[in-house]
């Protein structure tokens, strides 16, 4: 089957990338104190090198006391990691490439095994982290009007530093998806409800301010799952008319794209059709959407966190679906991580090159 559509250029306000993948956003702790030097910057830059389309930054946190469980997860705040960011922006456009961070706060977290914690309270809607887990403070109306303040600046200072786009991260049970879920948001203010609209509320006005300090031709990317890391089989939108609901007011208040992520993206939504998340993202808002999950690559994420190595696979399902008009952008995980040059040998019909996934690929920035 033809891969031509993987190699076709995109273009999206701001955004004007060469092909349809996108690297998709790993968190490394390669950080101390939460500032990208330069090897960070090496790292990336050899991903443009290697002719990704566009890549998006590991999740990398905003401006509040406790955004964060990792001491080498990077700032996007700060003079410090500020120019550590425009570094990495520089070596990326330099090698042809285009970027987006992906801004992120944790919200409730386990503590981390290092024993490092951050000054303040882990904070989320309901202290809650996952059903039955408190660790953390409710926030107040003060600290999400803080929070919301946060991920505008960060945004606005993407921007400044000259980055593409901006994602935010939606997903995989961190603070705003903690809003999202109805077993971490127990709020009976205007940031809680009874239904997924109504929980939408805050996601939707991070993207307003975001709005606000960017302007309208800031291409803006929203990270969502259905799953849950506690919860794989969790479906916040259980019919496509729930999830009409979530998505339609985020792309009313100005998301551009939705990256829409499962862990194997050949999985159908719903019971209806074979169309999967990303599809259906598509179909029901008519914005531009990325898949991911497993492209490329035998077994699946959580399997790498548990030390799982994954043999290169086929990508002719992906392709068929691309070819039909699913999804815009694919982002790879795992195989990108683990070799910077993926997306050429994809290209050049290498396949006997690929090198698959294996742990030893997390213990370094592989360049
Ligand atoms: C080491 C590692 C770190 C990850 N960190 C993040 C992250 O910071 N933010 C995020 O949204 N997803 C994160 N993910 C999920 C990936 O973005 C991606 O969705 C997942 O790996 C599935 O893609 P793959 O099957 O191509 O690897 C991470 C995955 C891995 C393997």
């Amino acid at each position: 089957m033809s891969i031509e559509s993987l190699f076709r250029p995109f273009s999206l306000k701001s955004l004007h990338i060469k092909n349809r993948i996108v690297m998709a956003p790993m968190t490394r702790s390669f950080s101390p104190n939460g500032i990208p030097a330069a090897n960070v910057a090496a790292y990336y830059r050899k991903r443009a090198e290697g002719d990704v389309g566009l890549i998006l930054s590991e999740g990398t946190v905003i401006n509040r006391p406790s955004s964060s469980n990792d001491a080498n997860v990077p700032h996007f705040y700060g003079e410090e990691a500020l120019a550590g960011w425009k570094n990495v922006i520089d070596n990326v456009h330099e090698a042809g490439g285009a970027m987006a961070p992906q801004i992120w706060h944790m919200g409730i977290m386990d503590n981390h095994q290092s024993g490092w914690l951050p000054n303040e309270p882990f904070e989320g809607p309901s202290g809650l982290g996952r059903p039955g887990f408190n660790n953390g403070k409710t926030m107040t109306d003060s600290d999400i009007a803080d929070t919301i303040a946060a991920f505008g600046q960060a945004a606005a200072d993407a921007q400044k530093a000259g980055f593409n786009s901006v994602e935010i991260h939606g997903a995989h049970s961190y603070l705003i998806d903690q809003f999202f879920w109805q077993e971490t948001n127990k709020r009976t203010d205007a940031y809680g409800g009874k239904n997924l609209k109504e929980r939408t509320r805050f996601a939707v006005e991070v993207i307003k301010e975001i709005r606000r300090q960017t302007g309208d031709d800031f291409a803006l990317i929203i990270r969502l799952s259905q799953f849950k890391p506690s919860a794989y089989d969790t479906k916040l939108a259980e019919t496509p008319q729930e999830l009409a609901e979530w998505l339609t007011p985020m792309a009313d208040a100005g998301i551009d794209i939705f990256h829409c992520s499962q862990r194997r993206f050949w999985e159908p939504e719903f019971a209806e059709s074979d169309l999967n998340f990303a599809g259906w993202a598509k179909k029901l808002t008519g914005k531009a959407t990325i898949t991911v999950g497993s492209v490329g690559v035998t077994g699946d994420f959580f399997g790498a966190f548990a030390g799982e190595s994954s043999q290169p696979s086929s990508l002719d399902e992906l392709t068929r679906r691309m070819d039909r008009g699913d999804f815009d952008l694919v982002a790879v995980g795992r195989p990108l991580l683990a070799d910077p040059y993926w997306v050429q040998k994809i290209r050049e019909h290498r396949t006997d090159e690929l090198k698959g996934f294996t742990k030893d690929a997390l213990a370094e920035l592989v360049m």
